[in-house]
């Protein structure tokens, strides 16, 4: 059997409004539509990897209410495994107020929950045992530091690979965590935030990731929205992927969960790092021409079928 990828990391309700723009200070406005749906950077990574058919599990908390059941409900459609999710009883179920614009673009402000409090000061011996026989761990900024790094730590001494996506929490990665990440995956935003440093072109991307691999992380797989992603070895050339463009852009929400997690699969399945971003890039291609997270999330089938068209 493949060995499981595991996500440990948050689950949200993505309260969806849409709007024609962002309102000014002060001011009240009307959306369009309005919804609440299954998220969270890391249930989103984990049901795309479960509906690109690889076995998955999923870490995380949430609370003993609605929100709750539409997260967990969300996880089981999309095939992951959820035996080491707990449902906290002191804290409610993250959120996420999802902003989206006609672009498809959107803004969005997060709300921890019990994403963020209720951890145990160590995971169940459950929790910490599908870490360590995992084919790759996931993770991002949406649960405490000391959580991402204990998980971190026990996947590296397995010799399990782990990808931090840099997603989440605007404060800095703590360098304990970093000395146990494989590949660092930041979107520009992120990547500055992380750094320091401007990243508008290329050159100052690059100068953004020396930075990540004087701080101890090899790899760096940067994130460049409509102008596709790079991936950045020390001391190799960058392998640069242009997007895979898509018919309609209806919501760019999940699309960097989706290709963080289709790559992810790629890599554990063995495939050279470029045909693994181009994997993803296909898998987060067809994520934006749905609207919502996870109902975005492709099946291997449609992946598959899109990159023989291309
Ligand atoms: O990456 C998109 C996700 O960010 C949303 O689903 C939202 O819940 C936030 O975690």
């Amino acid at each position: 059997p493949k060995p499981p990828l595991v996500v440990v990391g948050s689950a949200n309700a993505d309260i969806y409004v849409e709007i024609d723009r962002l309102p000014l200070q002060g001011e009240t406005i009307s959306a369009k539509t309005g919804q609440t749906l299954a998220g969270g950077k890391g249930a989103n990574q984990a049901v795309c990897s479960g509906k690109l058919d690889y076995p998955t599990f999923f870490v995380g908390q949430v609370g003993e209410d609605a929100h709750g059941k539409l997260v967990v409900g969300a996880l089981e459609d999309g095939g992951v495994g959820v035996d080491y999710l707990s449902v906290v009883s002191d804290a409610p179920t993250g959120h996420a107020v999802v902003m989206l614009q006609p672009d498809g673009q959107n803004s969005i402000i997060i709300v921890g929950g019990a994403n963020m409090s209720c951890w145990p000061e160590r995971l169940g011996e459950g929790g910490l045992e599908v870490v360590r026989n995992a084919g790759i761990v996931l993770l991002q900024r949406e649960i405490p530091d000391f959580v991402n790094i204990q998980v971190a730590k026990e996947a590296h001494r397995s010799g399990v690979p782990v990808i931090l996506d840099a997603g989440g929490a605007d404060g800095p990665v703590p360098s304990e965590l970093l000395n146990f990440v494989d590949i660092l995956s930041p979107n520009e935003t992120e990547l500055a935030r992380l750094t320091g440093l401007p990243t508008e072109n290329f050159e100052q991307i690059s100068k953004a990731v020396d930075k990540c691999h004087k701080l101890g992380v090899d790899k760096v797989l940067v994130k460049l929205g409509a102008k596709g992603s790079a991936l950045f070895i020390k001391g190799k050339e960058p392998i640069k992927q242009p997007i895979i463009s898509a018919s309609k852009v209806l919501d760019t929400t999940g699309a960097g969960d989706t290709f963080t997690a289709a790559f992810a699969i790629a890599l554990v399945e063995g495939k050279p790092e470029r045909e693994c971003m181009k994997f993803a890039a296909a898998a987060a291609s067809l994520c934006v021409q749905v609207k919502g997270a996870i109902p975005s999330m492709p099946d291997r089938k449609s992946v598959l079928d899109l990159l023989q068209s291309v």
